[in-house]
């Protein structure tokens, strides 16, 4: 379930938009200048390589990188492994590495090919909670203000695009206002 979650920046309990419906969510993003999509979504994604699952959507990547602009296009996947006694900590080291407020010098663009995850952009006087599934194409310019929470139980394959090898690496603000805003469980687990 994509879900949109507008918040007052000073006040997370002051909710302005709640909403699972694809095309308000692509309308309110649309007035930020974020680019929200959706793409076919592949059965079983986990059960397919990373390269196969960018040879399945080399349309969809051919169609969004047209000027050529995305030199590094990558497959990011995680998922619970119970079995593996390590696996709290690396969920935990995961999830840390994003939490904190941070913008980059290049758009950050991923697609969902399954699984979750939740960006928050900073947006002026607003905070937009974006909760990503399986299927959904976020783009998040350059200089946004935004973190990432992929929740308690880390689980998603994403495609990211870049332009610079390193393109991933954030500038971090400093500022822990993240900390004040519901988890990616909290905003799943209000009704
Ligand atoms: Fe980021």
């Amino acid at each position: 379930m994509t879900l949109l979650q507008v918040m007052a920046a000073d006040n997370p309990a002051d909710v302005r938009v709640r909403t699972t419906d694809d095309a308000v969510i692509g309308t309110e993003l649309a007035k930020h200048g974020i680019t929200f999509g959706r793409w076919p979504v592949v059965e079983n994604a986990t059960a397919i390589a990373s390269d196969e699952l960018l040879a399945h959507y080399t349309d969809q990547v051919a169609e969004l990188n047209q000027s050529g602009r995305y030199q590094h296009i990558d497959v990011a996947r995680i998922h619970p492994d119970d079995a593996d006694p390590e696996w709290p900590k690396v969920a935990e080291g995961a999830r840390a590495k994003f939490l904190d407020e941070h913008r980059h010098a290049e758009d950050e663009v991923r697609y969902f090919a399954a699984g979750r995850g939740c960006f928050y952009l900073h947006l002026g006087q607003e905070v937009l909670a974006v909760v990503c599934e399986g299927g959904d194409l976020l783009s998040v310019p350059a200089g946004t203000l935004h973190w990432f929470d992929m929740g308690s139980r880390p689980d998603f394959i994403a495609i990211r695009f870049f332009e610079e090898a390193d393109g991933w690496v954030g500038d971090f603000t400093g500022d822990r206002i993240s900390a004040g805003f519901p988890t990616l469980d909290e905003l799943l687990a209000t009704s």
